[in-house]
């Protein structure tokens, strides 16, 4: 116990460690499904809008940390290609959010040196939610620091359908030999391209499942559930799922 604490205090004065996180080990690309706004919001016999809208105040305390912790890379599962079966007023409501956080929060996102990046099928995205993500991808682009991957309109299966489409439209027109075609080739016709696979992916409301995040992304990252729905999750949770992910051996199969 004695030798925890000196090991902690040893690396604090280091400076190496915050709030119980080893900073030479925090993970790169983390990747939150954020779920449960609508049970939350159905405890309190509010509206399941109501949730979203509590939802939507949580991401901005979680950049932050992450920001301030070194996390290069924040994906944030807000609207899967699922979602679109949903009552169309919630719909409305979700396609409207991203509009509502970035008019408050774009101001402080550039201070803060986040890059805003989007990830998911635009083709079918209202023209408004476009635009209010367009305006934020434009006016981060240069910016240096966290990278805040939004999934929207995001499905997994859509993402490896277009790309085995584009791909074969490749070897079609000698662009790509089809015996060229690897892992890392498969990898540049992603969503992702430029960024790392997630290290360690977070997601609440006690559903244990991926619905259908990120499937070929996630091979080696470290998974982190927990019952907290998502408008209660707090910089505290965060930094426990960064403390267990610490506590993980990543052996990529080997030993
Ligand atoms: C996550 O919360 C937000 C989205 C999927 C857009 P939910 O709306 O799925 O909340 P639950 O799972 O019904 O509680
Ligand atoms: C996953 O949550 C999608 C997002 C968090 C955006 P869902 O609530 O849609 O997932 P299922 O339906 O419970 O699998
Ligand atoms: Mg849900």
């Amino acid at each position: 116990m004695l030798d925890k604490l000196s090991k902690w205090k040893a690396k604090a004065e280091q400076g190496k460690e915050i709030e119980g996180v080893n900073l030479e080990n925090v993970p790169k690309h983390v990747a939150i499904i954020m779920d449960g706004n609508g049970r939350w919001a159905k405890k309190r016999g509010l509206p399941r809008i109501a949730g979203h809208r509590e939802g939507m105040s949580v991401i901005n305390k979680i950049v932050k940390k992450a920001n301030s912790l070194g996390v290069e890379v924040l994906t944030l599962y807000a609207f899967s290609t699922e979602n679109w079966k949903r009552p169309k007023n919630e719909v409305d409501f979700l396609m409207r959010l991203p509009e509502r956080y970035l008019s408050v929060e774009l101001p402080k996102l550039i201070e803060e040196n986040v890059k805003v990046r989007l990830m998911g099928c635009k083709d079918s995205l209202p023209a408004h939610t476009i635009n209010a993500v367009d305006n934020a991808i434009e006016k981060t682009k240069s910016n240096t620091g966290l990278v805040l991957n939004f999934a929207l309109n995001y499905g997994s299966r859509d993402e490896i359908v277009s790309a085995i489409q584009q791909i074969a439209e490749d070897v079609n027109t000698g662009k790509v030999n089809s015996q060229s075609i690897n892992d890392e080739l498969v990898g540049q016709y992603l969503m992702t391209q430029e960024l790392r696979d997630p290290d360690l992916l977070i997601r609440t409301s006690g559903e244990i499942r991926l619905s259908n995040f990120m499937l070929w992304q996630l091979a080696y990252t470290e998974f982190w559930f927990t019952d907290v729905l998502w408008p209660d999750f707090t910089e505290q949770h965060f930094l426990e799922a960064i403390e267990v992910y610490q506590q993980r051996t990543r052996r990529y199969g080997g030993i």
